[in-house]
């Protein structure tokens, strides 16, 4: 039986990859199938935090559960029905309240994930947006999750740099010994390589991503695997879904098949065949999901 909530964390040692667009249409997405569904905003730069519109406000977010282990008193409710989140009140990076804490305790690495474990009765799936930098609060999040999204961008210059620090990411963070599985005793959680903003215009996208696909799956056996979606480079994850601060599946039918495709085909197979439901729910039946 897998252990409730299900813990996703978006990670990536790029900056400006998807990371929030991510986490906040992954999580609508969940919602609007119906499961309960949480947002930790873990980046500083709070952009998850200023998402969605806030309903109800919790006297407290993301430094209280750190210093607390605890997530009471931390949980704000968003317009979306089933979505609620923990807002990030600590903006100053790693000089900020949290980093500087986490360095005094010896309990850092684990206070996140003890504290999310407390909510299994109340929550079917917990999605964490993260910054780029890793330090105390980005281990804090993964030794906190059962998987790890990391966006990827098929462009020339960027994917043999992101390939390499991605592949070290997981090598130092997993040790089998030293790393994941000494601190949490279990297995590390399984990477997912997510290809988003794909220009299905030119040539080397397509071919940037079959060379991260064939990279990280003959590098990583059953490890790492490179999903299936793909997000296209399009402005409505940009401007509309941003402006509007919805969910993209709820504003255009082409986000809406391939998102769905994502969270149901790819990373919960167990959802297939739910529908999503919204107040004005209008999308026509007809468009394929981008593969
Ligand atoms: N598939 C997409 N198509 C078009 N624009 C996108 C897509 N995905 C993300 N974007 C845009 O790219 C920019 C960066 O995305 P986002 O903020 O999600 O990245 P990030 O990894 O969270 O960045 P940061 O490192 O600053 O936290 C945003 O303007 C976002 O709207
Ligand atoms: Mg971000």
């Amino acid at each position: 039986m897998p252990r409730f909530p299900r813990v996703y964390s978006i990670v990536a040692t790029k900056g400006g990859v998807g990371k929030t667009t991510t986490v906040v249409n992954v999580a609508g997405m969940i919602a609007d199938i119906g499961q309960r569904a949480l947002i930790v905003d873990g980046d500083p730069q709070k952009s998850a935090t200023d998402y969605f519109e806030i309903t109800e406000l919790a006297p407290h977010g993301l430094i209280q559960v750190f210093k607390s282990a605890s997530t009471d008193g931390c949980i704000s409710k968003t317009a979306i029905p089933n979505l609620d989140i923990i807002l990030n009140d600590d903006i100053k990076g790693d000089s900020g309240e949290i980093p500087t804490f986490l360095r005094k305790s010896m309990t850092h690495c684990m206070r996140l994930r003890f504290a999310l474990e407390a909510l299994k009765d109340q929550y079917d799936y917990i999605i964490m947006d993260s910054q780029g930098d890793q330090n105390v609060v980005q281990e804090s999040i993964i030794l906190a999750s059962d998987s790890l999204i990391i966006p990827i961008n098929p462009e020339v210059l960027a994917t043999r740099v992101v390939m390499q620090e991605t592949a070290e990411l997981v090598k130092n963070k997993f040790h089998p010994k030293l790393g994941f599985p000494a601190f949490t005793g279990r297995s590390a959680p399984s990477v997912k390589i997510l290809i988003n903003k794909y220009i299905s215009q030119t040539n080397s996208s397509k071919e940037l991503t079959a060379l991260l696909r064939q990279y990280f799956n003959s590098e990583f056996d059953d490890l790492v695997q490179v999903l299936d979606t793909i997000i296209p480079n399009k402005e409505f994850y940009r401007n509309q879904a941003v402006a509007m601060r919805t969910p993209v599946h709820r504003l255009n039918r082409e986000a809406y098949f391939t998102m769905l495709s994502l969270v149901t085909e790819d990373l919960e197979p167990k959802l297939s065949g739910l529908e999503p439901q919204w107040e004005g729910k209008r999308i026509e039946k007809s468009a394929t999901a981008a593969r």
